[in-house]
């Protein structure tokens, strides 16, 4: 009998008796299973791994956002206690490299309290170790961390979060969902449509034609958030590529050694991610009563917080190989070309309602002040 490996072999044995699965939970499993879940079992990160973020391309992302942490503190009236939370935070290198910037302004960092929100226990460690000289507490969830004014940092952590899929058929929308067929992986769609689905449709998705693929994540983790910053004080930056207005669309997709992958293949060995809906963001956000910014392209945001100038700093200081590299990355993190991340990520704003506007956010580019230190 054909052998397969144990996550595959799970999911095989949950279609075999239950039926297909919905596209959000196959992507649950594929990410999270508590034993072989793709982010449970490894480091994924950087040239050696699937894929590298901002943070691992340049220490000048994580500083940047370490400065725009404290103009937001700044706008929150400077509390005594101030939560720095990340979600999702990877290697730990963006907490890292903010931290290390803030060094130049001791009130803010005697202030700050590190939080992370990581379901990975082999992140968790390459992130003690990166974090080894800083105080850290570690949660499963956001809603674990205790109530307080807080400043929350989400790179690449949305896109990671399930999605659910519906096509239109000629009966109406229904869920897509993957199941098996000749021995593989495939995807097909439920039999009824959903219930009433046509009303929680965008409008500009209504008119779809049959065979459409409308996608969306469960609003719940941006409404704890939302909620949170609204109750407690404080903002959030959400960072993550996507698209600003919501529309059809299938962008279900795998990542691995840096290259697309087919998403149905190898369950948890390649990171499955989609785009992320930043409309429904933040309507979401809105709809709980935090005061939404932007969203703007990640290159607007970086160029308006002064990057150019802390490369320029930084490229003084080094020798040609590393003014090279330092270039490069600057380009990689604003530009618009091949591999370029400046327009296909956006940046998105969520601060409680009495925070007028947050640094390089909104249409009247506030700076730092701090970027060419
Ligand atoms: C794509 S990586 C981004 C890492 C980091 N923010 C960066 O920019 O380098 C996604 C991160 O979210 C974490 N993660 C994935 N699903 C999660 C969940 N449901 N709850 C908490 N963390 C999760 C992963 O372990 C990883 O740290």
């Amino acid at each position: 009998m054909k052998t397969y490996p144990p996550l595959e072999t799970h999911i095989r044995e949950l279609i075999a008796a239950t039926g297909p699965l919905p596209v959000s939970r196959y992507m649950e499993l594929c990410l999270t299973h508590p034993e072989f879940g793709y982010y449970v079992t490894r480091d994924p990160l950087g040239r050696q791994g699937d894929f590298i973020t901002a943070p691992e391309v340049s220490q000048m992302f994580g500083e940047l956002i370490g400065l725009w942490a404290a103009s937001v503190w700044n706008a929150m009236g400077s509390p005594p206690k101030v939560q720095l939370i990340e979600l999702g935070p990877g290697r730990g290198t963006l907490m890292a490299d903010a931290l290390r910037a803030l060094r130049i302004l001791p009130a803010f960092r005697d202030a700050i309290e590190v939080h992370l929100v990581e379901i990975s226990p082999s992140l968790r460690a390459v992130q003690r170790d990166t974090l080894a000289n800083e105080s850290v507490q570690w949660h499963d969830r956001l809603a674990d961390i205790p109530p307080g004014p807080a400043i929350v940092l989400a790179n690449e952590y949305f896109d990671v979060l399930p999605i659910h899929q519906a096509v239109r058929t000629e009966a109406g929308w229904c869920e897509r969902l993957v199941g098996v067929d000749d021995d593989i992986f495939v995807f097909t769609t439920a039999k009824e449509p959903i219930p009433r689905f046509e009303v929680l449709l965008p409008p500009q998705v209504r008119a779809a034609p049959k065979g459409a693929i409308f996608e969306w994540r469960p609003a719940t983790e941006i409404m704890g958030l939302a909620r949170r910053l609204r109750d407690h004080g404080g903002a959030a930056l959400i960072i993550d590529y996507g698209h600003v207005r919501s529309d059809a669309g299938d962008t279900f997709q795998a990542v691995a050694k840096h290259n697309f992958a087919n998403p149905l293949k190898s369950p948890g060995t390649s990171d499955v991610t989609a785009h992320v809906d930043f409309q429904a963001l933040g309507q979401a956000a809105e709809s709980i009563g935090a005061r939404i910014h932007g969203p703007v392209e990640q290159g607007v945001f970086l160029n308006r917080l002064g990057i150019d100038t802390r490369a320029q700093a930084l490229i003084k200081n080094s020798n040609s190989q590393t003014a090279g590299e330092i270039a490069s990355a600057l380009k990689r993190l604003v530009g618009s070309g091949h591999k370029g991340m400046g327009a296909l990520f956006k940046v998105l704003g969520v601060s409680h309602p009495s925070i007028p506007e947050l640094a390089a956010l909104s249409d009247h580019p506030a700076t730092t002040g701090a970027a060419a230190s």
